[in-house]
């Protein structure tokens, strides 16, 4: 009679009284809530996991969400890929409701990188030449497998073209972009 399902998306939920007592309806046992209360007033969040399947997507809101307004670690339920990675890291690299897709946040220390890649990782940190002082995210910028080429740098024709035309992969002679030939 008061809250008009009209109003609010909210309002069109049945059984109002399973989630809210009458006397006292803020105060509820979130964890027995379901997914379809919390998308009539966050229908973003439902969304964003539809168009990007994970299981994630299978896992109750309240999983995560055990109190309104706030969020458990990821650590709670995951062993972190390298051990000194923070709450705060795993979210420089996924969002928690498409965590798929890998997007890498500016800073990423190459550790964190190198804890999965680990020959890559020794190979860069053990070569002399200048490429060993970059961090991987200069070269592998913003997403997970990409690559920045060569060319990307350095002057395609920085050592003529005559030359270039005739030897037209640089790693033919640089060796390897971690471990360039001394
Ligand atoms: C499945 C659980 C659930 C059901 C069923 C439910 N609610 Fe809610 N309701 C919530 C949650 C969660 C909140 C947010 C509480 C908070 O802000 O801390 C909320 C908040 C509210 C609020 C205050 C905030 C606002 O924006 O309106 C009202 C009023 C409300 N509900 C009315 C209703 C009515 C009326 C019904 C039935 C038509 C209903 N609720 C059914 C879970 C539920
Ligand atoms: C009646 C509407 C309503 C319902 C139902 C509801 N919420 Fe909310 N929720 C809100 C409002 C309003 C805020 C505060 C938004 C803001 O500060 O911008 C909020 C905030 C949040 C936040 C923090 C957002 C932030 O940016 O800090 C989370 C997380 C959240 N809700 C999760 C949930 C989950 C999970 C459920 C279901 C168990 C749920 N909510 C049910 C209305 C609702
Ligand atoms: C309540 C427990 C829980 C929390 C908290 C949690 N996850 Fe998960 N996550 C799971 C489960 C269950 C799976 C599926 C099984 C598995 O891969 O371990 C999963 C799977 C994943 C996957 C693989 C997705 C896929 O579809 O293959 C990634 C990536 C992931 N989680 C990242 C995170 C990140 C980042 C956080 C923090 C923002 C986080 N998780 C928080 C339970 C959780
Ligand atoms: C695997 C754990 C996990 C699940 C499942 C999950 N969330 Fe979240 N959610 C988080 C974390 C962690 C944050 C904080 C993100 C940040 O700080 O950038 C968050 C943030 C939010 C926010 C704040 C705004 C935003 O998008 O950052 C809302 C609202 C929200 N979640 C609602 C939901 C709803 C609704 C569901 C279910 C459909 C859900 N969440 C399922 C972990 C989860
Ligand atoms: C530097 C970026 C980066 C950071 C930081 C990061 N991840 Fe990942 N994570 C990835 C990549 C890339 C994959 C995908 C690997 C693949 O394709 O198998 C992944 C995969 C996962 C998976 C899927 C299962 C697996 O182990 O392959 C889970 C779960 C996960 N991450 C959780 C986390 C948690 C929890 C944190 C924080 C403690 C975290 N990640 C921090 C990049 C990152
Ligand atoms: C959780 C482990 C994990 C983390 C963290 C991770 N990767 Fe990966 N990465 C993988 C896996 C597994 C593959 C191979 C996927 C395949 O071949 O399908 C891969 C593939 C790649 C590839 C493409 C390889 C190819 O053959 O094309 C590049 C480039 C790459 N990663 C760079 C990075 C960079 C840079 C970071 C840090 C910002 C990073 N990765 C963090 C697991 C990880
Ligand atoms: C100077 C630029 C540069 C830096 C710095 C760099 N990479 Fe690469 N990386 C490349 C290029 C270019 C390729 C593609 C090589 C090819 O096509 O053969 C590549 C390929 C890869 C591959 C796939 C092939 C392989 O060798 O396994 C992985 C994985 C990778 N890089 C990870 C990393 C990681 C991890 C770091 C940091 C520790 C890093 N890279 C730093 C330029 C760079
Ligand atoms: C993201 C930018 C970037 C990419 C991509 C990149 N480089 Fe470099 N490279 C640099 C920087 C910065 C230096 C150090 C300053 C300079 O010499 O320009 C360098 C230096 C070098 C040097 C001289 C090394 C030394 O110690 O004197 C060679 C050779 C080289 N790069 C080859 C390559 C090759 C081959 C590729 C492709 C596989 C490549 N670079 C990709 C940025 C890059
Ligand atoms: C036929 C062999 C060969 C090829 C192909 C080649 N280089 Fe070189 N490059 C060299 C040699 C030899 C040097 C000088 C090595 C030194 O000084 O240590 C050099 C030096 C460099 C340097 C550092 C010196 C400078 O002039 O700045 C860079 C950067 C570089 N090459 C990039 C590239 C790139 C990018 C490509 C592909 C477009 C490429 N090279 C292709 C042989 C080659």
């Amino acid at each position: 009679m008061c809250h008009d399902p009209g109003e609010a998306t909210h309002y069109n939920i049945k059984n109002c009284n399973a989630c809210h007592y009458p006397h006292y309806p803020t105060e509820m046992e979130f964890g027995e809530i379901n997914v379809s209360a919390c998308l009539s007033c966050h229908p973003a969040q439902g969304k964003e996991m539809e168009a990007n399947p994970s299981e994630h997507a299978g896992l109750n809101c309240t999983e995560c969400h055990t109190v309104h307004r706030e969020w458990n670690n990821c650590a709670d339920c995951h062993t972190p890929h390298a051990e000194e990675m923070t709450h705060a890291d795993c979210l420089a690299c996924h969002k928690p409701h498409s965590p798929k897709a890998v997007n890498y946040a500016d800073g990423i220390p190459n550790n964190y990188c190198a804890c999965c890649h680990e020959n890559v990782g020794n190979a860069l940190a053990s070569s002399k030449k200048a490429h060993a002082e970059m961090s991987c995210i200069e070269c592998h910028e913003s997403e997970h497998m990409a690559v920045t080429q060569c060319d990307g740098c350095h002057d395609a024709d920085l050592h003529g073209t005559t030359m270039h035309e005739r030897y037209p992969l640089c790693l033919d002679c640089h060796n390897n972009p971690h471990a360039l030939a001394e």
